[in-house]
């Protein structure tokens, strides 16, 4: 691994960072458990940088009238869940140009075999047709790439969904490093087993997603608690009665148990020892309690911080001028390690 071209603030800590897409108007249960309530844990023994990656949601169709205010509303949930304003830096992609100029670099290092090997991408343009896929959805994994590399991270906090990702990173970073010259930290992913893939409760079998086929299937941040707590006693559960974690057989309740785990801090076998001779009407009354009590009052807060978007707006102008402060080093040494010729000072 290559050492750090850029200093790390005076901790010495382990420097990291990730970001949710602005694609809906609110955050899900997966994104929270999988990635959002990791960044705030890592917090307190890391160098944490987070960002809103809005030039990844254009990959798909998005719309301008929306765009702005879900932006907006993607660092409001950050805030609200934890993520402190006055530590932790966080900022918008498209604030800091050196995001697009490294994609470039790295596309350009990326075979066409490599690229369409990424799952992600051939399971939303084969969901899409090849006329609805934009040239963008194939380059953003090297976008991803850039995002990542461009903070000389040490650890990239995500779910399941996103090692094939961190995997291309990995050897992109290697690769350029190769070639040109020891140029950029070499990241790993940092992926929790027990929240890594959280599923949609109406089809336990996929994962909750922005996009599932029922509003139902997913929790929103931003669900009012009466509807959050609805979803839960409406999820599909197994054939059977018996509150048991199986993922193959019994994969709503597991999926019930994963999430009530990761909420209470209680081992899946405490909650099957619980829920002994019971019904699954009583995990989900017990579980919807749980989960309106953790995610109301992220909704109530992420509600009043909408109030000052001006303020909401300065702190994402302060976050994206420290990133630049890293950012900009880093693609300067790119371009120089690369050969490229330097504009005249
Ligand atoms: P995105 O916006 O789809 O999701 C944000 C984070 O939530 C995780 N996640 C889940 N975890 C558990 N169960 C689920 N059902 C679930 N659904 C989503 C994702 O793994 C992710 O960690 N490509 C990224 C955004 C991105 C990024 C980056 C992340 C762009 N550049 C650089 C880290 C570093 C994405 O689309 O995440």
């Amino acid at each position: 691994m290559t050492e750090r071209t850029i200093p790390n603030a005076s901790t010495g800590a382990p420097r990291v960072f990730s970001g949710a897409q602005p694609s809906a108007d609110s955050m899900h249960l997966g994104n929270y458990l999988g990635a959002v309530r990791n960044w705030v844990d890592m917090q307190s023994d890391h160098e944490c940088i987070y960002f809103i990656p809005d030039l990844h949601a254009i990959t798909v169709p998005q719309d301008p009238a929306q765009l702005a205010e879900r932006t907006r509303k993607t660092a409001a949930q950050y805030i609200a869940s934890g993520i402190d304003p006055t530590s932790t830096p966080f900022f918008v992609q498209s604030h800091v140009p050196e995001h697009s100029q490294l994609a470039w670099l790295l596309t350009c290092i990326t075979g066409d075999g490599e690229a369409r090997r990424m799952t992600q991408f051939k399971d939303k343009s084969a969901k899409q047709g090849a006329e609805n896929t934009s040239a963008g959805l194939y380059a953003y994994p090297m976008l991803m790439a850039a995002d990542i590399l461009l903070y000389q991270t040490d650890q990239v906090p995500v779910g399941e969904d996103q090692r094939q990702h961190l995997e291309l990173t990995r050897n992109l970073a290697q690769r350029f490093n190769q070639r040109f010259g020891e140029t950029f930290v070499v990241p790993e992913a940092k992926i929790m087993k027990s929240t890594a893939k959280i599923y949609d409760l109406q089809n336990p079998t996929a994962k909750m997603s922005k996009s599932g086929l029922s509003d139902n299937g997913a929790i929103w941040l931003l669900d009012e608690p009466k509807k959050m707590a609805k979803k839960i006693k409406s999820a599909v559960t197994d054939d059977g009665s018996e509150i048991r974690f199986d993922r193959d057989s019994k994969p709503g309740v597991s999926n019930l148990l994963s999430i009530y785990s990761s909420l209470t801090g209680q081992s899946i076998e405490e909650i099957e020892t619980e829920f002994e001779g019971k019904m699954y009407g009583h995990l989900k009354v017990a579980l919807a309690e749980i989960v309106v009590d953790t995610l109301g009052p992220i909704r109530e807060r992420t509600l009043e911080i909408m109030n000052d978007p001006a303020e909401l707006d300065r702190l994402l102008a302060i976050g994206a001028e420290k990133a630049r402060e890293i950012a900009g080093p880093t693609v300067a040494s790119a371009y120089e390690h690369m050969g490229f010729l330097a504009p005249r000072a």
